[in-house]
């Protein structure tokens, strides 16, 4: 395998209601990985298209995402920041990868049949081939590291094969205009962590989403320090005390919750959760973790509110980091052309 610099790309959709699922299963890690890894984080406004999306909220929400991503401690003039629709190099890649991805793939797709359901004649065009907009997002900066939820697994699955099936399909060329051996790398997915699924606070077997029909099941990242306290106190537990083990924590779906969201706030393992709270009961359990989850989320709301009061700033921050982002991915989308045979 031919070697590719380290770069890290991953992408947040502007759907409204960003909650701690959020923060913990993506922005909180991206943040960490700023240190290590040359990073480009976008906002994927193309992606929420794929169901209707009122404009005006969908305004609203991709300066929403971007406020999180500053408010959380993302620096954009060290990596990249962006809104996917600002660089047409991603909608582009997308038709050629449409070309090389197969049907069978895409139908195997489980995000797919979840998002459609029952009505999948109805589901937009888009939303099928979600995942090849999602490999060329990646693919057109050639990166090689991508932080995502567990559920977002399979699309990565699906990402390494079109860029294996291009770099196999067109090596000839590939070779012949002097890249080694293969264009693209093997994106690899990073999901590491003690809440890679943070699920519901009301019932510990869905994941914790912006669309249920309860707000007291999520606690959301411009929730004030009352309301996050609230939630937490309210939250479903059940009427043992915590383990000293994790192999305890087993079925206790809510219980394993709990310990990973503190866990991941304060940035230890579910283990060392236990060895200070096995044996406690819920309600001394609850009091510490409404403690870590006001001081972590506090801070982020109120700079979400700053930061979303000031619109120009926003989107002058989105501007440059997609001038940025189309330096790159117009050099690359140059060799893509040259070797797939177009004239430009
Ligand atoms: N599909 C991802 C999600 O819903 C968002 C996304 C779009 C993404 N393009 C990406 C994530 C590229 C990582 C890399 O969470």
């Amino acid at each position: 395998m031919a070697q590719f610099p380290q770069r890290v790309f991953s992408g947040v959709q502007p759907t409204g209601n960003l909650h701690l699922g959020n923060y913990l299963g993506a922005i909180h890690k991206f943040v960490s990985l700023q240190d290590t890894h040359d990073c480009i984080f976008c906002v994927v406004d193309l992606h929420a298209i794929t169901v209707f999306q009122d404009p005006a909220v969908l305004k609203a929400n991709i300066r929403e995402v971007t406020a999180a991503f500053l408010a959380c401690g993302i620096d954009p003039v060290r990596h990249i920041v962006f809104n996917q629709s600002q660089v047409p190099e991603h909608s582009e890649l997308a038709w050629i990868f449409n070309c090389v991805a197969r049907i069978g793939w895409l139908s195997r797709m489980t995000q797919f049949k979840e998002k459609a359901g029952k009505d999948k004649e109805n589901a937009s065009v888009g939303l099928y081939a979600y995942p090849t907009l999602m490999a060329a997002d990646i693919l057109i900066y050639r990166a090689t590291h991508v932080p995502v939820g567990e559920d977002q697994k399979q699309h990565l699955e699906l990402a390494r094969d079109v860029a294996q099936k291009f770099n196999k399909d067109f090596s000839a060329s590939i070779a012949s205009l002097g890249h080694n051996e293969a264009f693209f790398p093997m994106p690899e997915p990073l999901i590491q962590g003690p809440a890679t699924r943070v699920m519901s606070l009301r019932d510990g077997s869905k994941k914790m989403s912006k669309s249920d029909p309860s707000d007291n099941s999520r606690i959301n990242l411009t929730d004030t320090a009352d309301i996050i306290a609230q939630k937490i106190r309210r939250a479903k537990t059940d009427p043992e005390p915590l383990p000293s083990e994790v192999e305890c924590l087993g079925s206790r779906l809510e219980a394993d919750n709990l310990v990973s969201i503190y866990a991941a706030l304060r940035g230890f393992s579910k283990q060392d959760v236990l060895n200070e709270f096995g044996g406690a009961n819920f309600s001394q359990f609850k009091n510490a973790l409404v403690e870590v989850a006001e001081a972590k989320l506090g801070p982020i709301g109120a700079e979400m509110k700053r930061i979303q009061s000031n619109p120009a700033y926003i989107d002058d921050i989105l501007r440059k980091g997609a001038d940025r982002a189309r330096v790159i991915a117009g050099a690359n989308m140059a060799a893509i052309k040259d070797i797939i045979g177009f004239i430009r």
